[in-house]
């Protein structure tokens, strides 16, 4: 699909764009993680430096290759990724939260590797909850005009949920997207609808991340305020 010149609607503006998925480790060999790849980060980081945009884009465990013209930041953990985000968004104008980020990490981290040893019961793991990086940054009173972005992978009621998710956060945007066998919202070919916090749901039809990303940065850029 050839894409033409862009206009730079987003130069002058500071964008942080997370994307990946943590990593929780147990011990020096072992982790718990998620299957996210950092697609549609690493589309919506490439997307705004086409824009024109100053982009920091955190990183967490994604194999892509660097994109051009962008500050890349990697981190492994979610404890990482929040304080990596928090330090970028500090004079950003928009926060786009596209990584996977845990919900939770092992209480503990053993610096020996774990090891099974025969007559003894599987050890459990305990776990505790990750800081809420897209709550924190959507509630600091430091950047009013911010715009932050999340995205929200639901099944049975998707925009039920996505509604009630946007709300919770308190986030100007939810990117949603069903999972699961059947991808229908509703009867259509959707595969994504972005949810505002101002009550406007937007449709993105089934196509590439890229598409995705620049209606993500259309519906941005029209809640930026100033210069
Ligand atoms: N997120 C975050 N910090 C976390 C968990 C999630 O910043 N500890 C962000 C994600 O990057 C995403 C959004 O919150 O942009 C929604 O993630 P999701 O997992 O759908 O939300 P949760 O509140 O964790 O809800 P659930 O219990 O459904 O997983
Ligand atoms: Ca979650």
């Amino acid at each position: 699909l050839a894409r033409g010149p862009v206009a730079p609607d987003l130069a002058g503006r500071h964008v942080v764009v997370s994307a990946g998925g943590t990593r929780e480790p147990l011990d020096p060999v072992r982790y718990l993680g998620n299957r996210s790849s950092g697609k549609q980060g690493y589309a919506l980081a490439a997307t705004a430096a086409a824009r024109g945009a100053r982009v920091t884009l955190v990183a967490a465990n994604s194999a892509l290759p660097d994109p051009a013209g962008v500050d890349l930041v990697r981190v492994g953990t979610a404890v990482q990724l929040r304080e990596a985000v928090l330090k970028a968004a500090a004079d950003a104008d928009a926060v786009v939260m596209a990584a996977a980020v845990a919900d939770f990490r092992p209480a503990s981290y053993a610096t020996g590797k774990i090891k099974k040893r025969d007559g003894e019961e599987p050890p459990t793991v305990v776990l505790v909850r990750n800081p809420d990086v897209l709550a924190e940054v959507s509630a600091d009173p430091a950047r009013p005009g911010q715009v932050v972005v999340g995205f929200a992978a639901e099944t049975d009621d998707v925009l039920a949920n996505g509604r009630a998710k946007l709300r919770r956060k308190g986030c100007d945007l939810l990117v949603v997207n069903e999972v699961g066998e059947t991808r229908t919202f509703g009867s259509s070919a959707n595969e994504a609808v972005v949810l505002a916090a101002d009550g406007t749901e937007t449709p993105v039809p089934y196509g590439p991340k890229e598409d995705l990303a620049d209606t993500v940065w259309d519906l941005v850029a029209e809640r930026l305020t100033g210069g």
